[in-house]
């Protein structure tokens, strides 16, 4: 699979990230000159900010293996022991994606896991039940979510390290890309790698994406090099436009505006009028639609800001003080 050869091994080669990565410097520094077990990590924040990525380099850094699952994935406290008991080595990172979605009993599990490197298995059914206490291999664990409110704390509390992905800026984004176009033996210009940049809602997913669409184009046209002029046509034909809306956030400005007068309303009914639920709509398209200033989450729900309206080409409606946009509330 080319996206994995893709993938950066050091943090020398991820991108961006500038200050999450100058602290992890200094705790690999010190966890490997200790010849102690990094940390426990929680990466949050907004899908496609590369914490997979981040959680590969991390262990490829320590020198040790990794075993990846994630929350849904881990359904009984059994599965997370088989997993802890039989799969991992010592000073191993242990990956769960989307750690918010762990079930109750698995999470309790995953307390003495993480503190004591010890898992507590019930033997035998009824009055003859005991609990026996498994010794496990010290392992790292490295967590994500994009939605950390959802952690309970005493799970959050267990963990050392827990830091926040930003959204990249154009430049880390074309920095990205380029590295992934020399891999791919494709010439890509600066301008093209900053255009893609612009118009990948600081995601470095997206701007992955639309990077091997854009060769799709480029090499269909027999193009040597992949020019500016041939990045905007393909862009333009995916329906990406200049700030990186797709036609689904602009479908979703429109509902907000033309359905809802602009707002507010609630997050259930703005996600059944585009057709996703609310998780979807709360967790991949907002945080970006917020970052630009196209929306606002206040105490009464979604509204559209004047910014909506202009990027939609409406004229912006007059607003009496009633209708005053909310600060989010902290
Ligand atoms: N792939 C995902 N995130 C990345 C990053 N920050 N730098 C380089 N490649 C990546």
């Amino acid at each position: 699979m080319e996206d994995v050869t893709l993938r950066p091994k050091t943090l020398q080669d991820y991108v961006g990230q500038r200050a999450l990565k100058a602290k992890l410097e200094v705790y690999l520094a010190a966890a490997k000159g200790r010849s102690d077990p990094l940390d426990h990590v929680l990466l949050y924040g907004p899908p496609g900010l590369g914490k997979t990525t981040l959680a590969h380099v991390i262990a490829n850094e320590l020198g040790v293996g990794i075993r990846i699952t994630s929350g849904p994935a881990i359904e009984k406290p059994g599965d997370l022991a088989a997993m802890l008991t039989h799969s991992i080595q010592e000073g191993d990172v242990v990956f769960i994606d989307e750690i918010h979605r762990l079930g109750r009993a698995a999470e309790e599990h995953l307390y003495p896991a993480m503190e004591d490197f010890a898992i507590d298995l019930i033997v035998g059914q009824g009055p003859a039940a005991r609990s026996l206490r498994l010794d496990l291999p010290k392992f790292t664990l490295v967590g994500a979510t994009t939605r950390p409110g959802l952690i309970s704390s005493p799970l959050r509390s267990r963990f050392g390290i827990i830091e926040h992905l930003e959204f990249y800026d154009p430049d880390e984004l074309a920095d990205g890309i380029q590295r992934d176009a020399r891999l791919l033996g494709m010439e890509l210009n600066r301008d093209a790698a900053l255009e893609i940049g612009r118009r990948s809602r600081g995601t470095m997913r997206i701007a992955k994406r639309l990077l091997r669409r854009v060769r799709d184009y480029a090499d269909v046209a027999g193009d040597a090099q992949v020019a500016l002029g041939r990045t905007r046509e393909a862009l333009a034909s995916l329906g990406v436009d200049g700030r990186g809306l797709d036609r689904r956030d602009l479908g979703l400005l429109e509902a907000l505006i033309d359905r809802f007068g602009g707002g507010p309303v609630g997050v259930a009914s703005l996600a059944t009028s585009v057709g996703e639920d609310a998780a979807t709509l709360e967790e991949v398209y907002e945080p970006f639609l917020i970052q630009l200033g196209l929306v606002q989450r206040t105490p009464r729900g979604r509204i559209a800001t004047d910014r909506a309206y202009e990027h939609l080409g409406r004229p912006v409606p007059v607003r009496s003080s009633e209708t005053t946009l909310f600060e989010e509330p902290q």
